[in-house]
């Protein structure tokens, strides 16, 4: 049996954290890679890994590499290069510095992975998303199904770790949906975020529910403010590595995720979180869930943000 083969492009905070997750849940062989300048980095990091396997018991592979031949006909890219948000910086400020990353990384995993599903990480995400994906289509016959971005999982996430906290209740009896472009209007969904079934309108007060959307709206800058030398990582990868095994494991999971929108939710042209189905194909469906007005506007608002950030794009 072949196995699958993950490649993470940056292994940084976020990518090697990610390799750490996927190793563990064995999804299929690891390389990680990173620019040349970064010398044996990648090797010392993967080797290390994969020195955990007979501890925890995983036969995951896990190669370090600068050289993109060594991520050959990968099934599933996630790039995480990129700089980092520091103290003070918005997500758009990465614009510049990210966007001849994503460009160098998204022409490399075209040339070298053009079947891979590819994943990406990088701030600020929605607009790298695009640009990775219009380089990916335009060059490499890509389709909008094989390119995602991370946010949603992960603000989704932070959103239920603050309603369990809230409540008194495990983690696994919440739900939440947060839509929209990941930066500051991204777009909390009170109403489908839930605890066993139960809107949390039923369960909380307005005043307590306006206070844990706020701090999901700033969760990733309440992470910067503490690390002071960088962003989240243990969070992001995570939500990175649920998304993969959706993926490798064509679990057609309702996930929200950064698409390609044509049309949904009244949007196109660009990448926005979305609740989408994940599976061996990629994006599998756009789901289009009713909103109430108020609701819209708020998407709408998000999506003024994103495009404004992707207007500092040069393409
Ligand atoms: P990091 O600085 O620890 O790692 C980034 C890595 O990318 C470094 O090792 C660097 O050498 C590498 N790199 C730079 N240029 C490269 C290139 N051309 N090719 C290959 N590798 C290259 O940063 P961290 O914390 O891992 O964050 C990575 C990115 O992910 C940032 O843009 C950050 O803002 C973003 N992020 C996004 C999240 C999301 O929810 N979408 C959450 C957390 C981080
Ligand atoms: C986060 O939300 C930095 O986008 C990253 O933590």
């Amino acid at each position: 049996m072949t196995r699958n083969k993950i490649t993470i492009v940056g292994a940084g905070f976020v990518g090697a954290t990610t390799a750490h997750w996927l190793a563990e849940r064995e999804l299929g062989d690891i390389v990680l890679l990173d620019i040349p300048a970064t010398e044996t980095m990648p090797k010392g990091k993967a080797l290390d890994l994969e020195e955990a396997g007979p501890v925890l018991g995983y036969d995951t592979r896990i190669t370090g590499t600068t050289d993109y031949a060594d991520t050959k006909d990968s099934d599933i890219v996630v790039v995480t290069a990129g700089a980092a948000r520091k103290p003070g910086m918005s997500r758009e400020d990465l614009v510049g510095i990210n966007q001849k990353i994503i460009t160098e990384v998204a022409h490399n995993v075209g040339a070298t992975s053009p079947n891979a599903i590819v994943i990406v990480v990088t701030n600020p995400l929605d607009t790298m998303a695009y640009l990775a994906y219009t380089i990916l289509s335009k060059h490499y016959g890509f389709t909008k199904q094989r390119v995602v971005g991370q946010a949603g999982v992960l603000d989704s996430a932070r959103m239920r770790t603050f309603i369990a906290r809230e409540l008194g209740v495990s983690v696994r009896n919440t739900h939440a949906f947060v839509l929209g472009g990941h930066g500051d209007e991204m777009v909390p969904l009170v109403r489908y975020s839930t605890v066993a079934g139960i809107p949390i309108t039923e369960l909380l007060p307005p005043d307590r529910i306006a206070a844990i959307v706020q701090r999901t709206r700033q969760g990733g800058a309440e992470i910067v403010n503490l690390l002071k030398t960088g962003s989240a990582y243990y969070a992001p990868s995570a939500a990175v590595a649920e998304m993969a095994e959706a993926i490798l494991k064509d679990r057609k999971m309702i996930l929200p995720c950064s698409a390609y929108l044509e049309g949904e939710y009244g949007l196109r042209e660009m990448f926005f979180g979305v609740p989408v189905k994940l599976g061996r194909s990629g994006i599998e469906q756009i789901i289009e869930i009713k909103l109430l007005p108020e609701e819209q506007e708020m998407l709408n608002k998000s999506a003024a943000l994103v495009r404004s950030t992707m207007s500092a794009l040069k393409l």
